[in-house]
C-alpha cells in the first residue's frame, strides 16, 4: 500500500492505491487547510485553492494522478510540485508538505531527515475485487424477496 509521509505532522499513513489524497488526510486528522480554508472550502470541488499540498518528494514519478485542467488553471502562478490535494488521488508513496505558504521552522533539515528515511514503493499488487457474480451469489436469498 502507498504510503503518504506528512512532513509538516511527521506522520506516515498508509491508503489504497487510487485513494483522494485530501479524503486520506482528513480521515487521518492531518489538517490541510489554513484559517481561509477553515472558514470555508467547497468540499473538495476544486474551486477554493486552499487544499494545496507542497510534494516535496516522490518513491514513484508517477505517485499522484497527473495534475488536472482544474489544477491546471489554479496553480499556474505556483511551484509545479503544489498539487491540489482534492484533486489528486495516490498511486504510490510520496511525501508531501501541507500548508506550503505557511512557513515551517527548520523546514529544509525537516524534509532532508524525511527523505532520509526509505519509503516503500507503494502497492505490489493491487486489491483484489470481487467479481459482480460472486456478489450476485452471495445476496441471492436476501434480494429475491421471497421467504426461504
Ligand atoms: S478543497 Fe477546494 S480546491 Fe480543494
Amino acid at each position: 500500500m502507498p504510503v503518504i509521509r506528512f512532513v509538516r505532522e511527521g506522520r506516515d499513513v498508509e491508503c489504497f492505491p487510487g485513494e483522494n489524497l485530501r479524503e486520506v488526510a482528513l480521515r487521518e486528522g492531518i489538517e490541510l487547510y489554513g484559517l481561509k480554508g477553515r472558514l470555508g472550502n467547497c468540499g473538495g470541488c476544486g474551486q477554493c485553492i486552499t487544499c494545496f499540498v507542497d510534494v516535496v518528494g516522490e518513491s514513484s514519478p508517477d505517485s499522484l494522478s497527473s495534475r488536472t485542467g482544474v489544477e491546471d488553471q489554479k496553480l499556474r502562478r505556483r511551484p509545479q510540485s503544489w498539487r491540489l490535494a482534492c484533486q489528486a488521488l495516490v498511486q504510490h508513496s510520496l511525501l508531501v508538505l501541507t500548508k506550503p505558504q505557511t512557513g515551517l521552522a527548520d523546514g529544509d533539515q525537516k524534509i532532508a531527515q524525511a527523505k532520509a528515511q526509505v519509503l516503500p514503493a507503494g502497492p505490489t499488487a493491487w486489491p483484489v475485487v470481487e467479481s459482480p457474480e460472486e456478489v450476485d451469489d452471495d445476496n441471492e436469498s436476501t434480494t429475491s424477496g421471497e421467504e426461504p
